[in-house]
């Protein structure tokens, strides 16, 4: 006994407390680990006993004695990185020697865990024993050689800051250094390169830019919005196909994730009153599958004019203007009737297919023509709506996907591809 209680006190000394009497030596510059109480079992001896002789006898103790076994591996491992090595062929070692003493075969703690808890343990406590011994060596993969000797530094800097506190002069240090780390230390640090705006944000910004130099302010809403604002405001009646479930994304029954930036429009007259010269950005939700050309979540840009004399040419001139800023003085642009509950008349706008000029091709379904937006003059129950007498004001409204233009701008074929995050796609921008 008197022996014994000597042993465990000298290892108190020694970086692995849990040691036995051929397991590996540290010590650890700083800070020595304190030494496990005398009077309890050293997990190195517990090892050698069986479940019965330790006095487990349900799955909670075999938790807790596994649990046990987990921290000092990690204690140990934590140790052995925390110290490092002088050299590489100390390193070398040292990450044997411990990975040795958790898991060689013969006569490693796996080993032992093995033939003394495992194979001898009583038949209702196996699977739980199993259990536990299997999860063990999947996390015992951190002790194999290659992951340690990753992980445990070399000490060249600490060694000559050592020598630097003992009275070594300073070019000694710096010749120790460089002498222990490769590498030339004058050489500038690594820096670490700049992400770039997404592709969608640039093409948002792009057409906020065009809009805020024809005197446009931009605006936004909350993307979770009552049906009051999505719909019924907009004169969106309750028979819509957009109100059905399969299209929205309903919250509660009187909430939506917005399906488009109108609801914006009625919030911002209600704000400011007239006039108004606004547009308004933002991400938008459908009911909708992905595919190719579709999102769940896509962005729109609303603009939204009105003033005491707005008529459907100052409609066609602004959208014609834009749409010349944005991809050339060439395009043409196209309106063709059609509907929309909260516009009248309304209309929907295509521009020449900006692929093949006009002529046809595949982009544009041989019609030399792409439909980019919806748009019309804004309705008077909807300006009433506002709180904007229809008598005094007219407005006109429109509204793009952000996605779509930015697909047509930089020839993106998939919608997905703005947001699966691939660094090899966004480099591109
Ligand atoms: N909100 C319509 C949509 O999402 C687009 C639109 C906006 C149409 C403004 C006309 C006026 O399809």
């Amino acid at each position: 006994m008197q022996k014994k209680n000597r042993g465990s006190q000298k290892r108190g000394s020694a970086l692995f407390s849990y040691g036995r009497s051929d397991a590996p030596r540290m010590i650890c510059r700083g800070g020595l680990r304190t030494a496990p109480s005398r009077l309890a079992m050293t997990l190195d001896e517990k090892v050698r006993k069986t479940l019965g002789e330790l006095g487990v006898a349900d799955a909670a103790g075999v938790e807790a004695l596994f649990a046990e076994v987990r921290a000092a591996i990690e204690a140990e491992r934590a140790s052995l990185i925390s110290c490092g090595a002088a050299s590489e062929s100390e390193r070398d070692k040292l990450c044997k020697d411990l990975r040795d003493r958790w898991l060689a075969r013969k006569n490693g703690i796996l080993s032992s865990i093995d033939e003394r808890w495992l194979k001898t343990s009583p038949r209702e406590l196996k699977p739980s024993v199993g259990r536990s011994f299997n999860t063990l060596r999947r996390e015992s993969a951190g002790l194999e050689i290659a992951e340690l000797t990753r992980d445990v530094p070399l000490r060249a800097h600490a060694a000559a800051v050592d020598n630097l506190s003992a009275g070594d002069s300073g070019t000694a240090v710096v010749s120790h250094i460089i002498r222990e780390v490769p590498g030339d230390l004058t050489l500038p640090g690594n820096r670490r390169p700049l992400g770039s705006l997404h592709p969608v944000t640039q093409m948002q910004r792009e057409i906020e830019e065009i809009f805020l130099n024809l005197g446009f302010q931009i605006e936004s809403g909350p993307e979770i919005e009552s049906v009051h604002y999505n719909f019924d405001a907009l004169n969106i009646p309750e028979s819509h196909p957009s109100r059905d479930d399969w299209d929205t994304l309903y919250i509660d029954s009187q909430t939506v994730l917005r399906t488009h930036t109108s609801p914006v429009q009625i919030r911002s007259m209600e704000k400011y009153g007239a006039p108004l010269h606004i547009i308004i950005p933002g991400k938008c939700y459908r009911h909708d599958n992905p595919d190719a050309s579709h999102s769940p979540m896509f962005h729109q840009i609303e603009g939204l004019a009105i003033a005491s004399d707005i008529t459907f040419a100052d409609l066609k001139g602004t959208l014609d203007f834009f749409a010349k800023k944005l991809f050339g003085e060439t395009i043409r642009t196209r309106f063709q009737p059609s509907f929309f509950p909260f516009t009248e008349p309304s209309g929907e706008v295509s521009i020449s297919c900006i692929f093949c000029a006009g002529v046809g091709c595949r982009v544009c379904k041989e019609s030399g023509w792409i439909e980019v937006m919806g748009c019309g003059m804004v309705h008077p129950q909807v300006l009433r709506n506002g709180g904007i007498d229809p008598e005094k004001y007219s407005g006109w409204a429109f509204g793009l996907g952000v996605d779509r233009f930015a697909m047509m701008k930089y020839d993106i074929n998939d919608i997905q591809l703005f947001f699966q995050s691939d660094v090899r796609f966004l480099l591109q921008f």
